[in-house]
């Protein structure tokens, strides 16, 4: 076939992609072939109307192969790809590949992006430091909820329950990844509700306070949405990036520049491809695209909390803001592998670690990701026996004691709210 070059030194311009792939009872070189020729310009066999010119210019290159790893390196030729077109990019990198005979287990584990194809794209609007000039907090974490249930609440009682959370202490207020326009809870009002409950909590706490609505619908829904957001006087969306699709996050960036909105990225359904370690795309891969795209905050796990995840959330979040931890190798229970080296030029995008978190998750998260972070808690906050703004302020007040350098339990003793979290939940978080 010829896609095989082990002498070749990638361009500075090729995009270059880490797979681990596990052959079909052929030796991992040959299936190495046919991942780079039908992610490239190839097909099962060869074809007349392919020239040698032609190939030699447009194929793609395997230029590493490990074999004891079974992890290789690909390198594409930029005029494989449509600039500023991101289906059209995993259309050819992770597209017909994952289906072929030829392999029985292929994961796209990253991919490298060059300035040429990274160029075309605005990346966040806000990014980290955006966002913290707009809440004007400079060092802490910021603390968010999820208004939960997740689904039930008419539109005034869920504003009624963002209130108790902004005052109780926290910073955001969001919606649930699948809370959208419901018969029981309209889009519309739910928003105007909000955002009035919002200004109060402002006045009150003196604070600054946002409430991110879930815009997620068909496109041109999710725009009309979008600037019922703006109209309203919020400053914040947040949208279900992989049910949407990559083509309408890309429109939706667009809006949000044009409404100066930032965009708030949850990541639901992700793990359909990114949980089986041996098959599909990793998670680093989709971040990389939403910081490419230009999402201000995405969901990225949190090791510790109630979703799946290794250290690769940890190499996330060192992509998403580039070198808070160097030297990332990921470790997988077959295979380990070290990220591509990226450079970006774009802002950095800031991690929420969301999902089954509570008051006590808050030391071990802040010595693992840094203070350059999210932290949302549905159930740890609603959760809390005395209701609502009792959890806010229990989480706000686990914040505090870590930026204060005081174990949690000790602040506990004078802060009612964390005590009785820490009673509730001690003795069934883990923490490993
Ligand atoms: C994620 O990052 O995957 C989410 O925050 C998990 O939480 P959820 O499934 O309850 O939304
Ligand atoms: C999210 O969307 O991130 C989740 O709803 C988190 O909810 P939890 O804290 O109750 O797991
Ligand atoms: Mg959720």
């Amino acid at each position: 076939m010829g896609y095989v070059e082990l002498k070749y030194k990638p361009k500075q311009d090729d995009v270059v992609c880490l797979f681990y792939v596990e052959p079909a009872g052929i030796s991992l070189k040959k299936a190495a072939e046919h991942v780079a020729a039908e992610s490239s310009i190839g097909t099962w066999t060869d074809v007349k109307t392919l020239s040698e010119s032609i190939k030699k210019r447009l194929k793609a290159r395997v230029f590493s192969i490990d074999v004891r790893k079974k992890i290789i390196k690909i390198a594409y030729p930029i005029e494989l790809f449509e600039l500023g077109n991101v289906p059209q990019l995993l259309s050819s990198i992770a597209g017909n590949i994952f289906g072929m005979k030829a392999v029985k287990n292929l994961r796209l584990l990253d991919v490298r992006l060059p300035q040429e194809y990274i160029k075309h794209f605005s990346g966040p609007q806000f990014g980290v430091h955006g966002i913290r000039r707009l809440l004007n907090i400079s060092k802490r974490p910021l603390l968010g909820t999820i208004i939960k249930p997740k689904l039930g609440l008419n539109e005034k009682h869920h504003a009624k329950t963002a209130y108790h959370a902004w005052i109780g202490g926290c910073d955001i207020v969001k919606d649930d990844e699948n809370l959208t326009n419901m018969r029981f809870n309209k889009f519309a009002d739910r928003v105007i509700e909000t955002l009035s409950m919002r200004d109060k909590a402002q006045d009150e706490t003196g604070e600054i306070k946002v409430y991110m609505p879930n815009v997620t619908a068909e496109t041109i829904q999710m725009l009309e949405r979008v600037e019922f957001v703006k109209q309203q006087g919020g400053k914040y969306v947040m949208v279900d990036i992989i049910t949407v699709g990559f083509s309408a996050l890309q429109t939706l960036r667009k809006a949000t520049g044009n409404y100066k909105l930032v965009l708030h990225a949850h990541r639901a359904m992700h793990a359909a491809m990114t949980r089986n370690k041996k098959h599909g795309v990793s998670m680093l891969t989709i971040a990389k695209l939403c910081r490419l795209i230009g999402v201000d905050q995405l969901h990225i796990g949190t090791i510790i909390g109630k979703m799946e995840g290794s250290n690769e959330v940890l190499a996330i979040h060192n992509e998403l803001q580039e070198a808070i931890i160097k030297q990332v190798v990921v470790k997988e229970k077959n295979y380990t592998y070290s990220l591509l080296e990226q450079k970006w030029l774009l802002k950095p995008v800031f991690s929420v670690c969301s999902g089954g978190l509570c008051p006590l998750h808050v030391p071990k998260l802040m010595q693992l990701f840094g203070n350059n972070i999210i932290i949302q808690m549905g159930g740890g906050i609603h959760g809390h026996p005395k209701g609502t703004i009792a959890g806010a302020k229990a989480a706000r007040q686990a914040i505090d004691a870590v930026m204060q350098g005081t174990k949690i339990k000790q602040y506990a003793r004078t802060h009612k709210e964390l005590g009785l979290a820490l009673k509730k939940w001690q003795t069934k978080v883990r923490l490993k």
